[in-house]
């Protein structure tokens, strides 16, 4: 059994069953996983030479998690606390990755934001972002390495892939709303996002363009995980503990009380 402490839940994974456990007021509450296999994902990476079984396990999905004495809260602000669990794996040479989604429009063009926290291990949080000027068309592409205890915020209109560039499972926690449902198909049209995050010798990453995106210009950027005050709650207050001001995770259902709209 993994601990999750960091989530600040009495949380647990067990990494033989693949089932997170949930201790809350003396009961226990067993979560079963959502699988992305790497037959459900193999199109999205760039190698031709990948050896591994098309059933690995690429991550493991736990949705809506929640102490009894929140369900009505969360509920009734549309909200959810999730659990995703990469693998540590590289294909061809190409490190372990989600595939990548974009979140519908929710209001005033803005689509719906989502926030982030690395509960154990790291990884390298990815997002694109459409842009257009004067008939150039931009993809703005910017890269947070998430620790133990970051927070990655999703801003609206942005696309997100994570990707795991340890050696070790890697756990996030993330906050969104529940009115909607992610977007795959884009992404998946044009066979990932548009770098491909590789293995680089001696270790570390490197980026590579995805031809697929051969009509944008890539503009990558590296931006900083957010604190918890960013959110106007205390340093080092767990993700989960946000649902005690439900008010303040209104801007995960209106975009337009977000506390930012882009990364500089
Ligand atoms: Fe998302």
């Amino acid at each position: 059994m993994i601990p999750l402490d960091l989530s600040g839940l009495n949380l647990h994974f067990d990494k033989e069953k693949k089932k997170i456990i949930l201790i809350d007021e003396n009961k226990e509450t067993q979560y079963e996983p959502l699988f992305r296999k790497l037959k459900d994902v193999r199109a999205l990476f760039c190698g031709s030479t990948i050896t591994q079984s098309p059933e690995t396990i690429i991550y493991s999905m736990f949705r809506g998690i929640c102490k009894k004495k929140h369900e009505k809260t969360i509920k009734e602000n549309k909200l959810r606390y999730d659990i995703t669990i990469i693998e540590p794996a590289i294909f061809g040479e190409e490190y372990v990755k989600t595939a990548g989604h974009y979140h519908p429009i929710a209001k005033d063009g803005l689509s719906y934001p989502e926030v982030y926290e690395v509960i154990k291990g790291e990884g390298l949080f990815f997002l694109q972002k459409k842009e257009e000027f004067a008939g150039n068309k931009k993809l703005k592409s910017v890269f947070v390495l998430g620790k133990e205890g970051d927070l990655i915020f999703i801003p609206p209109n942005y696309g997100h892939i994570t990707i795991n560039t340890s050696n070790e499972f890697l756990y996030m926690a993330n906050w969104v709303s529940s009115a909607f449902e992610s977007e795959y198909k884009e992404i998946k049209e044009r066979k990932g996002a548009i770098f491909y995050i590789l293995q680089k010798n001696g270790g570390g990453f490197k980026l590579e363009k995805n031809d697929n995106y051969a009509d944008y210009k890539a503009q990558p950027v590296f931006a900083s995980p957010k604190k918890a005050s960013f959110f106007g709650f205390e340093e080092k207050t767990p993700m989960y503990e946000f649902i005690e001001s439900p008010e303040k995770l209104m801007f995960l259902n209106d975009p337009t009380v977000c506390p930012d709209l882009d990364y500089d």
